[in-house]
């Protein structure tokens, strides 16, 4: 029987990692976990409910009471939170804004990265995020840290926004990548940083299928080598 493997994919916003990591695992007939999703399914509750962004214990209620599940649906993943299909609501900017705010929150983290980690038991999967390789799953046995320039990570987000009739202008949305970046590498839980084991890959001149056959060829690699990372 094959060796599954756990497979992390880090990187800033828009670097491209759901793209490559939903195409990676269908080619491996892996599972794919989004947490950037998860982050987004509880802000988006948050904001249903009204909840303030700094009060924990009702956040960290709602997030305990999520069942997620990611479906595979064509080229792409849908994201179902206690049955409802999410993966619209989930990408408006007002949501991306809240749930870079909550995830800096230590109780909604401890339960999102308790969640993941259950839902990754057993390999098998790709995972892709902020902190996988780094917090979530330290011992996965292949890390990427996929990263791009954010003038272009801009350019590709709001081209996604504007497909899905989601209007807003492209300095704002390159401004917005920045913004979040920034959040997302200075906070103090969990910073955006590569694991020190993760192969770096820059995507700014590349295209979405070279990145993932070399994530292809690197993870087959492992998978039947049976090794650990090399930088
Ligand atoms: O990858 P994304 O843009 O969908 O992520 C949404 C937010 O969630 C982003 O601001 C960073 C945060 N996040 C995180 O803190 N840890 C993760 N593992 C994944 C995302």
């Amino acid at each position: 029987m094959t060796r599954k493997i756990v497979i992390a994919i880090d990187g800033p916003s828009a670097s491209g990692k759901s793209t490559v990591g939903r195409r990676l695992a269908k080619r491996l007939g892996y599972r794919y976990l989004d947490t950037g999703a998860m982050y987004r399914v509880a802000a988006l509750k948050a904001k249903e409910l009204s909840i303030d962004s700094d009060d924990e214990d009702k956040l960290a209620r709602v997030c305990a009471g999520m069942e997620i599940v990611f479906v595979h649906d064509g080229n792409e993943i849908k994201t179902f939170c206690n049955g409802k299909d999410v993966s619209e609501a989930i990408r408006k900017p007002e949501i991306s804004a809240l749930a870079s705010e909550i995830s800096s929150k230590k109780a909604v983290r401890d339960i999102l990265v308790e969640m993941q980690r259950r839902m990754g038991a057993g390999g098998g999967v790709v995972a892709e995020g902020r902190d996988i390789g780094t917090v979530v799953f330290t011992e996965a046995e292949l890390k990427f840290f996929l990263d791009s320039k954010p003038e272009e990570r801009g350019k590709r987000r709001f081209e996604e926004l504007m497909e899905k009739g989601i209007r807003v202008s492209l300095e704002e949305t390159v401004a917005e990548m920045k913004g979040r970046d920034q959040r997302d590498r200075r906070r103090k839980l969990s910073p955006l940083h590569k694991a020190e084991d993760a192969l770096v890959i820059d995507s700014t001149h590349m295209t979405i299928d070279g990145v993932v056959e070399k994530m292809l060829e690197e993870a087959r690699r492992r998978i039947s080598q049976g090794g650990n990372c090399q930088k």
